[in-house]
């Protein structure tokens, strides 16, 4: 029996999967924006209600010790390894209604075709909606992905959001219960893999006329916090051979990071600038900013961050100011398995285009987490409005979706394929 049935099937899948991202787009801490963060009372809610589509799907649910909402569909005997099926449902602040939670939709929806069609696999489907790939509420990300690896750092409790709340408290105040969070962790032996569909939140398929891609790998990332201080002072009368503007100062080094980036190939991003005290008419005395550095290889993205630092020091040096650089996330670069992303080119293939698109993420996914514990693969589609993400314009088509949803279950059935 043929698991992608006649059109009709997809069509009403990948529909489904759309209107439920804007059901979820619904749950939201943003007046007139999407924002769902680790531990909120939103997330509670969202995991609720992919619980119940889960449900709807043949799964069974639960929601493991690091806030994960997770679903399985057993194999053809119970107790098999399982392929397992997502992508997060945490958003960035003043999100789009895609990224993360399209791939959840999407993998229900591919779990839903697989059991209606009565084809029984050599493994067990799971799906799992993560949460805090984004990393929003207390800086750093892929907390529900370490979770489910086994990678989890305790020092990570202390970890405090704008409002003091740190995560060891938010996750009591969610009925999570913070000693228990290795019971999240799998085996390996428990896994077969781990596929992820996710919007591109670039414009390369766009440019390229194709709806989808495989993914070769995940660029590696790190986030620092950078102070640079000086001196804070009257705004008319400090003459500006005596000035230490730490503002003046940051801004070289702001403006000199994306010609770094540019030169070297990195991708470099200032996305957060404070100056202290603020005052329109005091000469900045502290200035701190964000930097998101990522690069293909770690090696790359080290050796920029030096470069960096290298020029950062010297204007700091030439203006009598002092650096300081504090790093709070880091996610080294990882590399798809080529047997899954050779599943996912067969699923491509399944949609007539025989001459599949790879591309490697610029954008960080759950999979650099749960490459620690598995084998993992990512199916891209295509983003539309010129490529935007992170952003409320983020756009897909219906017709990717459907692409998608076809290729997603065309690679779980060569996955199944090849482990008959
Ligand atoms: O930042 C990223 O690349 C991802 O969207 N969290
Ligand atoms: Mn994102
Ligand atoms: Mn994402």
């Amino acid at each position: 029996m043929t698991v992608n049935a006649p059109g009709q099937r997809v069509l009403i899948g990948a529909e489904r999967a759309l209107a439920r991202c804007d059901e979820l787009a619904r749950i939201t801490s943003l007046e007139g924006g999407i924002e769902r963060v680790n531990l909120s009372t939103e997330h509670k809610i969202a995991n609720a209600l992919v619980s119940a589509w889960m449900h709807e799907a043949g799964l069974d649910t639960w929601q493991d010790a690091g806030g994960n909402q997770c679903g399985r569909l057993e194999g053809r005997e119970p107790g098999l390894p399982a392929l397992v099926l997502g992508s997060h449902l945490d958003t960035v602040t003043d999100a789009g209604a895609y990224d993360g939670m399209l791939g959840v939709m999407l993998a229900i929806e591919v779990v839903d075709r697989i059991r209606s069609s009565g084809r029984e696999l050599p493994f067990a489907l799971e799906v799992v909606g993560f949460t805090d790939e984004e990393g929003t509420r207390f800086g750093t990300a892929l907390l529900g992905s370490r979770a489910f690896a086994g990678t989890w750092d305790d020092s990570w409790w202390q970890l405090a959001d704008r409002k003091g709340v740190t995560l060891r408290d938010a996750a009591r105040a969610f009925g999570l219960d913070p000693d228990g969070i290795r019971s999240a962790a799998r085996r390996s032996e428990d896994l077969v893999g781990y596929l992820e569909t996710h919007i591109e939140q670039g414009p390369l398929l766009l440019d390229a006329g194709k709806p989808l891609a495989a993914v070769s790998g995940i660029a590696g990332a790190r986030r620092l916090a950078l102070t640079v201080t000086g001196h804070a002072g009257h705004a008319g009368g400090t003459p500006y051979d005596r000035r230490r503007d730490a503002l003046v100062g940051a801004s070289e080094i702001i403006v000199e990071i994306e010609r770094i980036a540019r030169r070297t190939g990195t991708v470099a991003t200032v996305g957060r600038v404070r100056a202290f005290p603020g005052g329109v008419n005091v000469v900045p005395g502290v200035a701190r900013f964000s930097l998101d550095l990522r690069a293909r290889s770690d090696a790359e993205r080290d050796a920029a961050f030096e470069e960096i630092e290298v020029f950062a020091l010297e204007v700091c040096d030439r203006r009598g100011l002092a650096w300081l650089a504090e790093e709070f996330y880091r996610a080294d670069a990882v590399t798809c398995s080529p047997t899954l992303k050779n599943a996912v080119e067969q699923g491509i293939r399944s949609t007539g285009d025989d001459d599949p698109t790879t591309l490697w993420s610029r954008a960080g996914h759950d999979g650099m987490a749960v490459a620690a514990v598995t084998e993992f693969a990512m199916l891209f589609l295509r983003c539309g409005n010129d490529g935007v993400s992170h952003h409320p314009d983020e756009t897909v088509t219906r017709a990717d979706v459907v692409a998608a949803l076809d290729a997603f279950t065309g690679a779980v059935l060569a996955v199944a394929e090849s482990r008959r």
